[in-house]
């Protein structure tokens, strides 16, 4: 059976092939790992030093604010007032039991409950990016600075940013 006897040669040396490879793919490994956990270490550091993320960072674009704005006028405006006062059917938005009411939240606890509630009736009805400009337009009109980029319509990017009632240090 020439066939067969050709396979388990075939097989042979491959199988030689790979021993004689995994010294060398040890040896590179711990390197990596090496490089790995300095690159950790740096990272982390450099994390620590910093001063965490609030919406006192600048953390929406003005562009944004302003898309979010609009949105707000056609779509929340009718029950929390174009000013974000609130009223018989709606909470305010702005103003300080607002702000004192989300202090120390993470931004994406309000992200979550305007994707799940909002606007009431038509729950959950916005694309991420317009739940993200309405935020922005928030923030705007509570006073909190825009930035040079715009806020991610991401969960994972609002979760590292706290609401906060004080300007840190301030
Ligand atoms: C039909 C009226 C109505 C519309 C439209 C509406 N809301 Fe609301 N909103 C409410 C009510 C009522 C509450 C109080 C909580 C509840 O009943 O769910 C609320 C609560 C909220 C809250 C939580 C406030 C807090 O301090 O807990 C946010 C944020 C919010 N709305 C944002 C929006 C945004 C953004 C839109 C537009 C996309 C919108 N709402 C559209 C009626 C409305």
């Amino acid at each position: 059976m020439p066939h067969r006897s050709a396979h388990v040669t075939e097989t042979r040396s491959g199988a030689r092939r790979v021993v004689s490879a995994l010294p060398l793919v040890s040896r590179v490994g711990s390197r990596l790992c090496l490089v790995l956990s300095v690159a950790v270490a740096w990272t982390c550091a450099g994390a620590a030093a910093q001063a965490p993320t609030t919406t006192w960072s600048g953390v929406y674009s003005a562009e944004q604010a302003a898309e979010g704005e609009g949105l707000f006028l056609d779509v929340c405006a009718g029950c929390h007032q174009p000013d974000m006062s609130g009223g018989e059917d709606a909470p305010p938005l702005a103003g300080a039991p607002f702000v004192t009411k989300w202090d120390g939240h993470a931004l994406a606890d309000l992200f979550q409950l305007m994707r799940r509630s909002m606007p009431k009736g038509d729950e959950g009805s916005l694309s991420p990016a317009e739940y993200a400009q309405l935020i922005a337009h928030v923030l705007h009109r509570n006073g909190f600075p825009a930035g040079p980029t715009a806020l991610p319509d991401s969960l994972d990017a609002m979760k590292r940013i706290r609401i906060a009632a004080r300007q840190p240090g301030q």
